[in-house]
């Protein structure tokens, strides 16, 4: 299903009975990353899977957008779908596009889940390496950055298998307006420390793109905050422990 604004043509999955909970993918994924998890939630949750802007089945025709640009696509799905509020769990990009959204419309958001995600900016030399990664791309394509970020996604074979096949998919444009996206976005800390909605940490204790740390520091700060730590976790725990993750999810919110 397609869901057309202006520029963009936003493709999602619903289904599933219960409170609403939209699923955001990570970098450079799509919707597809999270069908181990869906099938354990679908009896709890009414369920939204979109991919991203430039990802999967969604198109847009802007060469560059804004962490705040994809908020408002997601603030325009839940209109389209006639929802005031839903609750949000992201994964890693996919967290940022959500505390974006928080940012953006704190009323709308009734549970926030950072799955292997985090708060903070980048720093001067990754935000530089991000515009270095754009240059690369839009003159070589997307090989070298799928084979750098396969084995550092997970050391399960499996998943690297499933993750390398997805990211070869996945066109030159939508990384490009990612990175460009991810490398200008604000530090969210202060998003989850002056609003009340319910805060839930996902990570895994062996991610090797966003450290643990990055989780404890929210936890540090946000005492509301619930950590879920999967210690034999890369950075795809909805792949490498779909289980728990499910179960993370319906115990903080189901019911
Ligand atoms: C992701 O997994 O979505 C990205 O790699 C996160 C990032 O690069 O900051």
């Amino acid at each position: 299903m397609m869901y057309l604004n202006g520029k963009v043509s936003l493709a999602y999955e619903r289904f599933g009975r219960g409170a609403p909970l939209v699923l955001i993918h990570g970098f450079p994924l799509d919707h597809s990353i999270w069908d181990e998890v869906t099938p354990l939630l679908s009896s709890t949750f009414d369920l939204i899977l979109p991919d991203l802007r430039g990802f999967g089945e969604s198109v847009s025709s802007a060469p560059a957008w804004t962490m705040r640009d994809l908020a408002d696509d997601l603030a325009a799905l839940l209109d389209h779908l006639g929802l005031e509020s839903a609750f949000l769990a992201g994964h890693s990009m996919g967290g940022y596009v959500a505390l974006a959204f928080a940012a953006a419309y704190p009323q709308r958001v009734r549970g926030l889940a950072l799955v292997s995600s985090q708060t903070a900016a980048d720093a001067p030399e990754k935000r530089a390496a991000r515009h270095a990664q754009v240059r690369q791309i839009a003159e070589d394509g997307i090989g070298e950055t799928v084979a750098g970020m396969t084995t550092k996604l997970t050391a399960d074979t499996r998943v690297q298998k499933f993750v390398h096949d997805l990211m070869r998919k996945q066109k030159p444009a939508g990384y490009i307006g990612s990175l460009q996206a991810m490398a200008e976005r604000a530090d969210t800390m202060s998003v989850l420390e002056k609003n009340s909605f319910p805060v839930l940490l996902i990570h895994g204790g062996a991610d090797g793109l966003i450290p643990l740390e990055r989780a404890r520091e929210i936890q540090a700060k946000v005492p509301r905050a619930r950590m879920v730590e999967l210690s034999g976790a890369g950075h795809m725990p909805m792949m490498e422990s779909p289980r728990e993750v499910a179960e993370a999810l319906k115990s903080s919110w189901a019911g």
